[in-house]
């Protein structure tokens, strides 16, 4: 008897063929690239075995008992798991994949683009040449922030800001900070890192960089005392989740000048409303959640989240399963890994 799985939006070619070839599973899918409402999702995840999910959809506990005991496994299109209900999924015994390391190098240079993009103005730049005030060429104009002899300070150490630490290494960055859970020489000394607490990594760094996971610990983490210890030359660039910023405090951060600008990648909700202030400031970046968005890497992303689904239905290892013995062990869960 077939196993019955249900996609929750339309996913790249590759990895959705996998499923239907794969002759064990009756796969239902929300056919679409818009989001899942919440009763299709309910409806679908009905007696499934299988679910394939993407961040956007929050699989808490009333999903989780609609589904029943059938459910044995959640494979996500994605490497973060804070819209997870990981405690309840623990308790079923349902498994879960998701997508480390194929997404690494694709997110890093996203986060590496808005960093230059942020610090070197040029979304106001490239509206300054469609509004005629390009005039002339001023020596003051549309002045910012380089990375050369900066010190760089990145929350949450994981593959991710390994691999953007890395990329700014060449930019000639003078010193990195970073700081988490807890200190990774090893992993640090590539970069020449330098665990500090975070107050400090506030205090002196000119880039801020976020890439840490969402977890109870870092909800709200970057609020009004920290943003009231870095310098007004600061740049903030966040590419991790959006909940770990205090939106608030951030606006006005930016808007009486506490620091220098932002570049955020991921907001708190998504998306954000056209009327929200930090949509106003000409000093933020915001860009609709692509970190991982190349062809490449969604088309790998999709045949992972396929494989992770298949083997968790027939009982086998998974590519990429998520390890709760790790989790429950980390009181404070930085390293967006
Ligand atoms: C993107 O944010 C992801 O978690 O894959
Ligand atoms: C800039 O184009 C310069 O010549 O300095």
């Amino acid at each position: 008897q077939l196993m019955k799985v249900f996609v929750t939006r339309r996913i790249p070619q590759e990895g959705f063929e996998l499923l239907k070839q794969s002759g064990i599973c009756d796969v239902q899918q929300w056919d679409s690239d818009e989001p899942v409402p919440r009763e299709e999702l309910l409806k679908g995840i009905s007696g499934a075995h299988g679910v394939l999910c993407l961040l956007s959809e929050k699989i808490d506990k009333e999903v989780l008992d609609t589904a029943g005991n059938s459910l044995k496994v959640i494979s996500t299109f994605s490497v973060g798991y804070d819209h997870l209900a990981i405690e309840e999924i623990k308790k079923r015994g349902i498994r879960v994949g998701y997508t480390p390391d194929v997404l690494t190098d694709a997110t890093a240079e996203l986060t590496v683009a808005l960093l230059l993009a942020t610090a070197r103005r040029l979304p106001e730049a490239v509206e300054t040449v469609k509004n005629s005030e390009w005039t002339t060429w001023k020596p003051l104009h549309l002045c910012g922030y380089g990375l050369s002899n900066s010190t760089v300070g990145v929350v949450g150490l994981g593959r991710i800001g390994l691999a953007i630490a890395r990329r700014l290494k060449p930019f000639g960055v003078r010193k990195f900070l970073y700081t988490g859970q807890q200190p990774k020489p090893e992993i640090a000394a590539e970069i020449e890192g330098q665990f500090v607490p975070i107050n400090q990594l506030a205090e002196e760094s000119d880039f801020v960089i976020l890439s840490c996971a969402l977890t109870p610990q870092t909800q709200g983490l970057f609020n009004k005392q920290l943003f009231a210890k870095m310098k007004k030359t600061a740049v903030f660039i966040n590419s991790s989740r959006g909940a770990v910023v205090n939106q608030e405090d951030l606006y006005h951060a930016l808007s009486t000048g506490q620091i220098a600008a932002a570049g955020l990648d991921v907001t708190d909700p998504e998306p954000l409303p056209l009327n929200h202030p930090l949509l106003s400031l000409k000093n933020c970046v915001i860009l609709p959640h692509i970190g991982s968005a190349t062809y490449a890497t969604r088309t790998t992303m999709s045949i992972l989240t396929a494989r992770n689904l298949l083997a968790g239905l027939t009982g086998q290892e998974m590519p990429s399963e998520l390890q709760f013995s790790i989790l429950s062990s980390n009181k404070l869960l930085l390293g967006l890994d």
